[in-house]
């Protein structure tokens, strides 16, 4: 059974004047995905396509118009809480730095998830630090500000409290376009390694290939809400059918090499 299936789904939102009959805004359009434990799913489209929207779906913040997300074989938004959603999958929004509360410190901010799920004793000062330390970030860091953190960190940091109850799925929705290309490569490098050491499954949202080519296996390509191409990264991108998808490409330069050290 795959880990993620999104199954035909649809999306409309009513329009902004309220006018009926009017059909409202389709965001998606008869999607569907699939991805299987352990793998790694990329979503490349333009802005406007539909991503975000796809991702709050899979995480449950929205309903579909038609359709159904399944996790482990569950819908989503049916047979499941968000409680119960937040152990299994975990969105890391695009805002990454907006989704730290400002007047939280770091450490109290990456303790939440425990507090929320009434796990509060595995939210101690050194299970935290730990937690810090696995995304590369110094535990002396859980006593600042988010407005004390550089760009990276809190990168860091907002990916650290995502694993914090150890979902199976995390979903990045474009995690490094506020980045700089050294700091976008020290995130791919850590969701490298945390796909290896944990098993854990990623949906990558980009609006280029750059990421998505050297993180995600699978790759789907999101236009005006409609999935038009999908397949091995390797072969889409080498071999893309669709010109929307051989334009993407052609407008994107490739990440700097990776650096020793
Ligand atoms: N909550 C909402 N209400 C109304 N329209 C929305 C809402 N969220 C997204 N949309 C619309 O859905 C379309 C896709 O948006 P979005 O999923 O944010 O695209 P992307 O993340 O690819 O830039 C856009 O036309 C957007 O205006
Ligand atoms: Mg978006």
């Amino acid at each position: 059974m795959p880990l993620l299936e999104v199954e035909n789904v649809s999306k409309v939102f009513p329009t902004r004047s309220g006018s009926r009959g009017a059909g409202g805004n389709v965001a998606l359009h008869n999607v569907s995905l699939t991805l299987e434990k352990g793998g790694s799913l990329g979503i490349i489209g333009e802005s406007g396509a539909g991503k975000t929207t796809l991702a709050s779906l899979i995480v449950g913040l929205e309903r579909p118009s038609q359709g159904k997300v399944r996790l482990d074989g569950v819908v989503v938004g049916e047979q499941m809480t968000l409680a119960e959603m937040a152990g299994r999958v975990q969105l890391v929004w695009q805002d990454a730095a907006g989704s730290i509360d400002p007047r939280m410190r770091i450490g109290v901010a990456l303790a939440e998830p425990f507090r929320i799920q009434g796990l509060k004793e595995r939210g101690r000062p050194d299970a935290i630090g730990r937690m810090m330390e696995e995304v590369g970030l110094s535990p002396a860091l859980a006593r600042r500000y988010p407005h004390e953190l550089s760009g990276g960190e809190l990168q860091r940091a907002v990916i650290a409290r995502a694993l914090a109850l150890e979902p199976a799925l995390l979903i990045c929705d474009e995690p490094a376009s506020a980045l700089d290309a050294r700091l976008k490569r020290q995130i791919i490098g850590l969701l490298e390694r945390l796909g290896d050491e944990r098993g854990l499954s990623y949906v990558i949202i980009a609006h280029d290939v750059g990421m998505v080519r050297e993180l995600t296996s699978e790759l789907a390509i999101l236009y005006r809400g409609e999935v038009v191409e999908t397949g091995p990264t390797d072969a889409v991108l080498s071999d893309p059918r669709h010109s929307y998808t051989k334009r993407l490409i052609a407008s994107v330069p490739r990440l700097p090499r990776r650096q020793a050290g």
